[in-house]
């Protein structure tokens, strides 16, 4: 997953922008999302729910008559975050009395009625599942009562709702191809949060994508918390469902997906090492916008604590599909996960990460401490026995690690040409706008007369630890140059 847009525990606040927002004396709703890409992929379904039910979004919490907060339960500090957010709400709420507050997401789904005895200002508590039924909790809390869904579903998909898409860059997007997760990776309390996985209708998909692309957006991340294992007219056991229409698996969706335009580039995550076959990488390796970047998540580098953590798959298979990328896609860019300090975690073990992460050199990584999550698999089978300062003495040595590894990643970007999405101004300097080339480098250029939403052609003469840096060429110098689309 992307840095910036993906920190785990980000917190952004989002406004409806286009003509379903802003109805003139109408209810007002602040949203404000925490962890995956997938919550802030389900806060545009929100809102696109209570932009229909007469609500319009706001980015001043201070006008708004419904605060909703779509949490995330993945680690304890981001349950802690959330907590402290209600603690600075009580004064809003304060000021003014008529003011409501939502949870929705994982943690509402985690503790669901036990979350109002516990933090007495919110008024309303609903599941990722049940968002079909805000508009009839909204108006129970409206009338003075607490309102909570937290039913999980088999089917809900949200397939034919519209997101409204509160980026107002225009540029990039995502897409949620399926819902829920059945691996029990006994660390996770995902499967617990957002029920079993299901996949959505690929037409739906390639019209929101195409739809997408007709509004001016150039880059589409199909979501789903495995991707790989996204299936459309086939049961788990492989029988398919109706022999009349076309079996549709992850390698045939992102063909479809990339069919829509040969300007709009897709990226997805979040791939399973167990369930990523060459099919997916050679389709990949095919087509110009299907960028060259796979976020596979190895958790940790020893097979023992890989069976601990019930991933599915050994040290040697990990690097097999490590070996499948390079092969079919020599280029490909390839970032992780990592949690340092799981249950019984050895320092020999904990050499091994290391070790696999200098095999691999991944471009990026996001680095975690363990933290036990309440009925996981591993809550009730292991002890969480590595002690907290042991798991940071741990998580430095990764991060140190991945930080050597991402500069080198860098440096062996510049000097070379790039076909650029821009995404918009720099963070760090208005004059200049940035964009990411394929591998999802981010690469800063001088605004010159270019605009957001189109593609130029950089040659990077300068970096920093992870940020490009150069100078927009014209297309027939790229070409001469041989640029990476
Ligand atoms: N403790 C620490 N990190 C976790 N992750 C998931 N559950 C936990 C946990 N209990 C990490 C994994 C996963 C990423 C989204 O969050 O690395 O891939
Ligand atoms: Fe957090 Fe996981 Fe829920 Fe996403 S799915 S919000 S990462 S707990």
């Amino acid at each position: 997953m992307r840095p910036g847009n993906h920190t785990i525990d980000e917190q952004r606040q989002g406004e409806a922008v286009g003509p379903r927002s802003g109805k003139e004396g109408g209810r007002k709703l602040y949203l404000e999302s925490y962890g995956c890409q997938m919550n802030f992929s389900d806060s545009e379904i929100v809102a696109s729910i209570l932009t229909d039910a007469g609500y319009s979004t706001t980015r001043n919490q201070e006008e708004a008559d419904l605060i909703l907060l779509n949490t995330c339960s993945i680690r304890d500090n981001a349950e802690q975050r959330i907590r402290h957010r209600l603690q600075h709400l009580k004064g809003g709420k304060r000021n003014n009395p008529k003011l409501k507050v939502g949870i929705l997401g994982c943690m509402a789904e985690r503790l669901r009625d036990k979350l109002l005895e516990e933090e007495k200002l919110v008024d309303l508590v609903v599941g990722p599942d049940a968002y079909r039924d805000l508009p009839r909790l909204v108006d129970e809390v409206e009338g003075g009562q607490k309102a909570v869904n937290t039913l999980l579903s088999r089917e809900e998909t949200y397939a034919e709702i519209q997101p409204v898409r509160l980026d107002d860059k225009g540029v990039t997007a995502f897409i949620s191809i399926m819902r829920g997760c059945d691996n029990m990776c006994s660390f996770c309390v995902v499967p617990f949060t957002r029920g079993r996985e299901r996949s959505r209708d690929p037409q739906s998909i390639v019209a929101e994508a195409r739809d997408l692309f007709a509004k001016g957006y150039r880059e589409v991340t199909l979501l789903g918390q495995n991707v790989d294992s996204y299936k459309w007219n086939v049961d788990a056991k492989g029988i398919v469902k109706d022999e009349t229409q076309p079996v549709v698996r992850f390698a045939q969706l992102m063909d479809l997906v990339s069919d829509v335009d040969p300007d709009l580039r897709v990226r997805f995550s979040t791939s399973h090492p167990k369930d990523m076959t060459d099919e997916v990488l050679e389709v990949m390796a095919r087509k110009d916008n299907l960028c060259k970047y796979i976020h596979l998540p190895v958790q940790s580098g020893h097979s023992d604590v890989l069976k601990r953590m019930n991933r599915g798959y050994t040290r040697d298979w990990y690097l097999d599909r490590i070996a499948a990328i390079r092969r079919i896609m020599p280029d490909c860019a390839i970032s992780t996960d990592v949690i340092a300090g799981f249950c019984g975690e050895t320092t020999e073990e904990h050499e091994e990460t290391l070790s696999l992460m200098k095999e691999v050199r991944y471009e990026m990584a996001y680095m975690f401490k363990y933290s036990e999550r309440p009925r996981t698999l591993a809550e009730r089978k292991f002890e969480d026995d590595v002690p907290e300062e042991e798991k940071g003495r741990r998580l430095s040595e990764i991060i140190a690690l991945q930080q050597e590894h991402s500069r080198e990643r860098t440096a062996a970007q510049c000097g070379k040409v790039y076909r650029v999405l821009v995404e918009g101004p720099s963070k760090k300097n208005a004059e200049e706008f940035q964009g990411r080339n394929t591998y999802n480098s981010v690469i800063v250029f001088p605004k010159g007369d270019a605009q957001p939403g189109q593609y130029v052609y950089v040659r990077t003469t300068d970096h920093t630890s992870v940020t490009l840096r150069g100078e927009r060429i014209a297309e027939a110098e790229a070409q001469e140059a041989g640029y990476i689309a």
